[in-house]
């Protein structure tokens, strides 16, 4: 059990250093698996994510070597098309892109569904559309995703989403790489972490064009080999920061970041009132006075990305004025709302929209981190807070945030780390 315990109250001054993006690393690990050779990866953060999915490729034959904190070299030659720990997989979301990836490398996947945030029903079936048109045959029973390609190995086929999904794009993308002929994907997602997977692809030997626009074309290759690539810097991690220095106040430097890929929250922060200077590949945050009110919507990128509502949440929470957040991608991310109001914010979720009526102050007390990004919400919450708050479950926000408390101390906050060993009484059940 990881408890954060927090003393509020003090502006956040200073810089931080931010970390290579998660989403692109849980994709790019199962990605190493197409190759034929070593994958040098650096900028890799340092997350619970990121271990586990390295325990699962390690479980599977994998050979890892750890050169530095972020920098991994992977070698998958010698995996064996080995079904995945099951206990390992479905404790994060990403694990599907396991299914591309042996689709690809082996023509045959056997994957235990997908664990990760709840935020409601998270279904597949986008994925499975593409391998479908790729022509594999997918089934899903007792617990597993299977995949088959047809003899003679997948054929390049063309995909329409239904819906701008992420995790599809990145899916499709992976087991259509190593595929006899063209395959192209329409309406698909254009978030930083997609071109980061296709340039890793590229630099790997792939031929990927279009990631970053909507539709992707990707012509097949016999081979990928091994090569060198550095991740990007994570949009959502520094997405978090410069809510943080806005909704606690105080001046934050931002630093290693594409100003470009937080363009929407930048915009945002200003309408609120937060003073933002953007630099090559820094920003810099300020806040002084009280933050105004605003509206947003979650929206596929280049809109306003539904990982940092909880955080904008935040702010609002504290701005004058009422705001409204709602919430364009999932059915259920408002739960961290009612340990929101608990602190003493004043919030009511009507169906997919919260109505925030901004407080002067929250006051510590006792909450939980609800996923990962509630728990990085919570975070700034008890930042801005009088008195103490003590965050339970605060493993969710280590799934994505390398060294928060670290980098939150760096920046002159009170924070502190509690790891306890206390038997969950369900264990005890069985
Ligand atoms: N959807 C379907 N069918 C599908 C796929 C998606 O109906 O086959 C729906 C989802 O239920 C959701 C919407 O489409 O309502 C978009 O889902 P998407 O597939 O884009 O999300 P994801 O791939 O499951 C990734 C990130 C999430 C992030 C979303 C949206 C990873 C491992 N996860 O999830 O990240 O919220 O994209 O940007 O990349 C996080 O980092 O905190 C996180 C939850």
């Amino acid at each position: 059990m990881v408890k954060y315990m927090i003393e509020g109250g003090s502006p956040l001054s200073g810089r931080v250093s931010i970390s290579g993006a998660k989403n692109a690393a849980v994709a790019m690990l199962p990605a190493t698996l197409l190759v034929n050779g070593v994958c040098r990866i650096e900028n890799v953060p340092d997350i619970s994510d990121v271990r586990l999915l390295l325990e699962i490729l390690s479980d599977m034959g994998a050979s890892i070597r750890r050169l530095s904190r972020n920098t991994l070299e992977l070698d998958c030659s010698r995996v064996r098309n080995a079904t995945a720990p099951i206990d390992l997989v479905r404790r994060i979301r990403a694990s599907y892109y396991l299914i591309g990836a042996e689709l690809g490398r082996f023509g045959h996947a056997c994957v235990a569904m997908p664990g990760g945030c709840n935020f409601g029903v998270r279904p597949i079936d986008q994925h499975i559309k593409g391998f479908e048109a790729l022509g594999a045959q997918v089934e899903q029973s007792g617990g597993y995703v299977v995949a088959d390609a047809p003899e003679g190995g997948l054929m390049g086929g063309h995909v329409y989403l239904d819906i701008v999904s992420v995790g599809a794009t990145m899916n499709i993308l992976l087991a259509s790489v190593l595929a006899n002929g063209t395959t192209v994907i329409e309406n698909c997602a254009k978030e930083p972490h997609i071109v980061d997977l296709a340039n890793f692809l590229n630099a790997m030997g792939a031929k990927i064009s279009g990631a970053g626009t909507d539709i992707i074309k990707v012509r097949g290759v016999r081979e990928l080999r091994g090569g060198a690539y550095s991740i990007i810097p994570d949009q959502i991690e520094a997405g978090t920061y410069m809510a943080a220095a806005a909704a606690v106040g105080g001046s934050v430097l931002i630093e290693g970041v594409i100003p470009k890929h937080l363009d929407c929250i930048t915009a945002k922060l200003r309408e609120m009132g937060a003073r933002v200077t953007e630099y090559d590949d820094a920003i810099r945050v300020e806040s002084v006075r009280r933050l105004r009110r605003a509206n947003v919507k979650t929206m596929p990128y280049p809109g306003f990305p539904t990982d940092m509502q909880p955080q904008i949440a935040v702010c609002m929470a504290l701005a004058e004025g009422t705001s409204l957040v709602t919430e364009g991608i999932y059915d259920n991310r408002f739960r961290y709302t009612g340990e929101l109001n608990r602190m003493g914010a004043c919030i009511q979720v009507e169906s997919k929209t919260a109505v925030i009526d901004g407080v002067r102050e929250l006051h510590g007390c006792e909450v939980r981190a609800c996923d990962l990004r509630a728990g990085a919400a919570m975070v700034i919450a008890a930042l801005a807070a009088g008195g103490t708050t003590i965050i339970e479950d605060a493993h969710y926000i280590e799934r994505g945030y390398e060294d928060i408390i670290g980098k939150l101390a760096g920046l002159g906050a009170h924070i502190r780390r509690v790891e306890t060993y206390e038997v969950a009484t369900a264990d005890v059940a069985g």
